[in-house]
């Protein structure tokens, strides 16, 4: 067997071979299946963008309304699920109470099949249909209110944002969170679709795949950073902190949250995407103090950072467009796992088709042949 280097966080290392999506880190692009992903926010929605990732071409008309009419009935959640979720904390994060959710519906959904392509098709659209009514409910649940039934009229992203805030969204306001959706849909190995597929390996189901994915999503350096980006918004308070705050951080060798990337060594396209949202929700909603500031830091990291190739990722302007939408800050990598379960599944189902289960090897640097001590001589 060949012997290979030790590389911490297998930076390099290909963990698939995978037809999916392809990112070029050095000229900013993103493709989902050979399509740029400025094309997909500008003319797909996220159902159609959804069904390409995990079905590998853009659906027919036919396909796509059968989809979309599937997901829509399936968007309700099963009443001793609703129960849980009143007996989580309220003051438990919702990523947890959402890992906990997805992973509960397979208590539900028991009979795994995975050589049935019915049951890989159930299993995408209740994951599809169901995680964002379980966002949107220990939102409504931990704040002492009932959840709001989905409503079968409107359309994916603007029922989400119904469930959430209990009235109808502004049309723009649901287009700029369907493109949102999109965005932040899939992006190759990451570390989250990484442990999806290490999960899939082992033919356990596919709720217990995203509960997975969930679970690493959450981190702050990965899903949960756009929170951070808006925590270090409302420390720096103005423009005129900004530098200093940055030069402080430096100093101190922390991280500016929102900035760097592992693979892009440009500024990420969603990052620009996103910043073009916030300002389409500015001009018609109001400015909003903390996109100055924001624009600022962009600013002072690229003449500090910008020779290491860190610029602005997905999670920097992100938070802004979803504060705008009126999206609490603990709700922003809830929303991102909304998006992320296409690319999830679509992994799910890729890593099905010519499984081998992971089980990658180490490098032991540990003591060998120490004699047990018996516990009176220790
Ligand atoms: N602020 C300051 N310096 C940074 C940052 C940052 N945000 N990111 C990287 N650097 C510096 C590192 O200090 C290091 O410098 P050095 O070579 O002088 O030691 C160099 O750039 C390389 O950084 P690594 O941490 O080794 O890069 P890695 O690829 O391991 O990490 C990561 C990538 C985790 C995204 C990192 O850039 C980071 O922590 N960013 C902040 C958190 C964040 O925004 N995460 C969201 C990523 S996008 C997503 O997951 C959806």
């Amino acid at each position: 067997m060949m012997v290979c280097e030790y590389k911490p966080g297998l930076e390099g290392i290909p963990a698939a071979q995978s037809s999916i999506s392809n990112v070029d880190g050095q000229k900013g692009i993103l493709e989902y299946r050979g399509i740029q992903i400025e094309e997909l926010a500008e003319k797909s929605t996220f159902l159609e963008t959804a069904y390409l990732l995990i079905w590998g071409e853009l659906p027919t008309s036919e396909e796509l309304a059968a989809f979309e009419y599937e997901v829509r009935y399936h968007r309700r959640i099963k009443y001793r699920i609703c129960d849980m979720m009143k007996c989580f904390p309220e003051s438990g994060h919702p990523m947890d109470a959402l890992q906990a959710s997805a992973a509960a519906l397979g208590l539900f959904y028991a009979r795994r099949d995975l050589n049935n392509p019915i049951y890989i098709r159930n299993a995408v659209v209740r994951l599809i249909a169901k995680i964002p009514t379980m966002v949107a409910a220990f939102q409504l649940m931990r704040n002492g209110n009932d959840p709001v039934r989905p409503r079968d009229d409107l359309d994916y992203s603007a029922n989400f944002l119904y469930m959430l805030n209990e009235q109808e969204p502004d049309s723009l306001a649901a287009r700029i969170f369907d493109v949102c959706l999109i965005l932040h849909a899939e992006h190759t190995m990451n570390a989250s679709t990484f442990s999806a597929r290490v999960t899939a390996s082992t033919l356990t189901d596919p709720y217990a795949v995203v509960a997975s994915a969930v679970g690493t999503l959450g981190g702050p350096l990965h899903g949960g950073a756009n929170e951070e980006v808006i925590q270090m918004l409302e420390e720096i308070g103005s423009v005129e902190n900004v530098r200093p705050y940055i030069e402080d951080c430096l100093e101190r060798k922390s991280k500016i949250m929102g900035f760097g990337h592992r693979v892009y060594k440009i500024k990420d396209p969603r990052a620009t995407i996103l910043q073009n949202l916030a300002e389409q929700l500015f001009a018609k909603f109001g400015q909003d103090k903390y996109y100055d500031i924001a624009q600022e830091i962009e600013r002072v990291v690229e003449e500090k950072l910008g020779h290491k190739g860190i610029y602005p990722n997905v999670d920097f302007y992100s938070g802004l467009v979803y504060r705008k939408l009126g999206i609490p800050t603990d709700l922003f990598t809830p929303v991102f796992a909304i998006a992320r379960v296409a690319g999830w599944l679509a992994h799910w189902k890729e890593q099905l088709e010519e499984n081998r289960i992971f089980r990658p090897s180490q490098v032991y640097d540990g003591k060998r042949g120490i004699p047990y001590m018996p516990i009176e001589h220790r």
